[in-house]
């Protein structure tokens, strides 16, 4: 059985992973408005996998006898200044979202849970692999400065991003 404290807190980060859905969808609205469809698919996709962050939670919890506790979601950012403020907020979200995952680790680990501890190293890495790659993408975006023909390639390069069922372990 799930302690009272991580059902909580596993149905807050479940909660964080829609949010970061929403924050995601935003950003791929964004960029639909300004004409820049790859770098929206970009966004989708990255909506996509935060979706699937949030089931996993959802199905470990009932797994574990807990109560699956649906929260209101959060208003994301809807304004945006620029596409290099999209990838600059991109980023500072998954910092904070691998802030939140290690806590609950910590709650984990004080708790001697094992089986909580087990299936949030899944999260562990996957938070350094999302940073990875939300910085990488900012450094690019940084390259061009956020702005001229450079947009267009990187347009083209993030159309190409798919969604594939994260490996589980
Ligand atoms: Fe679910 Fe982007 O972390």
């Amino acid at each position: 059985m799930l302690s009272k404290k991580l059902e909580k807190e596993l149905n807050n980060q479940m909660n964080n992973e829609f949010f970061a859905e929403y924050e995601y969808l935003s950003m791929a609205a964004y960029f639909h408005s300004i004409n820049l469809d790859g770098i929206a698919n970009y966004f989708h996709v990255q909506a996509q996998e935060e979706h699937f962050h949030a089931m996993k939670i959802f199905h470990f919890i009932l797994d574990k006898g807990g109560k699956v506790q649906l929260q209101q979601i959060a208003q994301p950012d809807i304004d945006f200044k620029s596409p290099l403020d999209v990838f600059e907020k991109a980023l500072e979200h998954e910092k904070k979202v691998t802030k939140s995952i290690n806590k609950l680790m910590d709650e984990a680990i004080k708790e001697n849970d094992h089986a909580v501890n087990s299936f949030l190293r899944w999260y562990v890495d996957e938070q350094v692999e999302e940073e990875a790659l939300a910085g990488k993408s900012l450094g690019k975006m940084k390259l061009i400065n956020g702005q001229g023909e450079g947009l267009l390639i990187l347009d083209q390069e993030f159309s190409q991003r798919t969604f594939t069922v994260p490996k589980e372990n």
